[in-house]
């Protein structure tokens, strides 16, 4: 069994001033520094860069780190990899050291999205505090937080996680919401309750990520910092069924969301058993559109 972590995401974005705005004012990240191609790179915790924001037309995903344990780890996922057909390309130091890890592996999903296997993450000396989540970004061994991807074809994908990248199931979400249907399946890489999830395709990569603190405070107090900062809220505060996370979701300066959570549930392997919910939330995430128009079902 392989643990992977969430451990970086790069996007493509129209509006990098809004962005860098957005990711301190609302989100709480830091700024932790500039790529030489204008890139602009975040912190969270930790480690040196958690996201790599480059301008461009897209408004959308453009890779995702995933961190192995070691370098043992890498060259046994590389070679399953090779062994199944898929192409991984190594890259330069120039390469790894842009993305401010050691070293790193370059292939795509099933879905056409990039994806970088990566040992290594630099950590700096100065410690990060963020200067409006009090409590923390839960990250570490759990990794940065959660995506969940457009998969036009979800059994290759869901193929090529589990079968080739170690992913486990964790459960299904079928259900209706406001008319549309729902289908997404969840899965772990670590003791996280879903690293990824696959959803139905989409007209962007990325329908959301998820950035998880340390108190329920801090969820309300970047819910006021979103709704003051004019970001649209896309679902009010409300409890998953399956991963049990206090959240609300909101829009980015792209057009895909982020959720914003607190008390995310942990995946034990050795008795987990996956299931599936007819429904999406205990409580909460409506649409606040709905909520003007008395909607609310
Ligand atoms: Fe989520």
């Amino acid at each position: 069994m392989t643990d992977l972590r969430l451990g970086y995401l790069g996007f493509e974005v129209r509006d990098l001033p809004a962005w860098e705005a957005f990711a301190t004012d609302v989100l709480g990240l830091g700024v932790s520094g500039r790529g030489d191609d204008g890139s602009l790179g975040l912190r969270m915790d930790a480690q040196r860069q958690r996201f790599v924001l480059s301008e461009g037309p897209s408004d959308d995903l453009a890779f995702v780190g995933w961190e192995a344990p070691d370098d043992r780890t890498l060259d046994a996922l590389v070679a399953r990899l090779g062994g199944a057909g898929v192409a991984v390309t190594a890259t330069r130091p120039e390469e790894a050291a842009a993305r401010r890890v050691r070293r790193l592996c370059r292939l795509l999903d099933p879905a056409g999205i990039p994806l970088e296997l990566f040992v290594g993450p630099e950590v700096p000396a100065e410690a990060f505090q963020s200067p409006h989540v009090r409590s923390g970004f839960v990250t570490g061994e759990l990794g940065l937080g959660h995506l969940v991807l457009s998969a036009p074809d979800r059994d290759a994908s869901l193929r090529f996680y589990q079968d080739l990248l170690g992913f486990r199931l964790s459960d299904r979400i079928v259900c209706e919401i406001y008319g549309y249907p729902v289908d997404i399946v969840f899965l772990h890489a670590n003791r996280r309750h879903h690293s990824l999830a696959l959803g139905d395709r989409q007209k962007k990569r990325l329908h959301h990520f998820m950035l998880e603190v340390g108190s329920m405070d801090d969820v309300g107090l970047a819910c006021d910092r979103a709704v003051r900062k004019g970001v649209r809220l896309m679902q009010t505060l409300g409890k998953h069924p399956n991963d049990q996370m206090f959240s609300f979701y909101a829009r980015t300066p792209s057009g895909f969301q982020f959720e914003f959570g607190w008390g995310g549930r942990k995946v034990d392997d050795a008795s987990w058993q996956p299931t599936t919910y007819d429904h999406i939330s205990e409580w909460g995430h409506h649409p606040p559109q709905f909520l003007a128009e008395g909607k609310i079902k």
